[in-house]
């Protein structure tokens, strides 16, 4: 694996793909290793300062393609360190704060969490509260 090379953990969890079949990575993976905090923090600015959209170095397009479920179907969160950001972060005692905002894991996971049940039952639920706040307003 890439990860002993760079005196990483021993199980970096494998990609879903490849982005680019020389560079593999959105970058070339020795420079990811090294420098993947510089692309993602300078695509933040990028999107948040000035309002750029491209998809390339998107913090949304690293968690799709590197988080991956487990053999029985689980995605890891950040807290595990069988996630792949936190396997080398946990590793390296580096501490960041973005998944308190962004999702840890794909969406297809969080849809998966969330249950087909909920989903159906949730515009239920909005139209229930909606009746009910039309009712609270005419019955003044
Ligand atoms: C307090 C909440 C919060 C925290 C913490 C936070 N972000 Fe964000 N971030 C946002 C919001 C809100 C946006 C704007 C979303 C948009 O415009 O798509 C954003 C946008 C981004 C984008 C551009 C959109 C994308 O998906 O590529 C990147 C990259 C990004 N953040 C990276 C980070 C990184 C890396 C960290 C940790 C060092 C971090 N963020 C921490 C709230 C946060
Ligand atoms: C389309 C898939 C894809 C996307 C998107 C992607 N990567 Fe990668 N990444 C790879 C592949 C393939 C490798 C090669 C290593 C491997 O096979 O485990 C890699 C390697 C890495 C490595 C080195 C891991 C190691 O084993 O040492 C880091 C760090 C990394 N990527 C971070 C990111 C970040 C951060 C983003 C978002 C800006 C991102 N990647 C986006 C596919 C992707
Ligand atoms: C191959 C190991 C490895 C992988 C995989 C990895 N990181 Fe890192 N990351 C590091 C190391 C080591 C640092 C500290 C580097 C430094 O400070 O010079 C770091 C630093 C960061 C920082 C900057 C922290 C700061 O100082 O502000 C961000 C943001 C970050 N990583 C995001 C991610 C995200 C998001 C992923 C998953 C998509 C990820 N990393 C995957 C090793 C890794």
């Amino acid at each position: 694996m890439f990860g002993t090379v760079a005196g990483g953990p021993e199980n970096i969890p494998p990609p879903k793909g490849n982005y680019d079949e020389d560079t593999l990575c959105v970058e070339p993976v020795e420079i990811m290793r090294r420098q993947h905090f510089e692309y993602i923090l300078d695509h933040r600015d990028l999107t948040v300062i000035e309002g750029i959209r491209t998809k390339k170095h998107s913090l949304i397009g690293c968690i799709d393609c590197h988080i991956t479920p487990n053999d029985e179907g689980v995605y890891a969160r950040y807290s595990q360190e069988t996630h792949f950001c936190a396997s080398c972060h946990q590793f390296a005692a580096v501490s960041i704060d973005c998944f308190q905002c962004h999702a840890d894991r794909p969406e297809e996971a969080i849809r998966k969490a969330i249950g087909p049940d909920q989903r159906a039952r949730r515009p239920a639920q909005e139209l229930l509260e909606t009746l009910q706040f039309s009712t609270a307003v005419f019955t003044k």
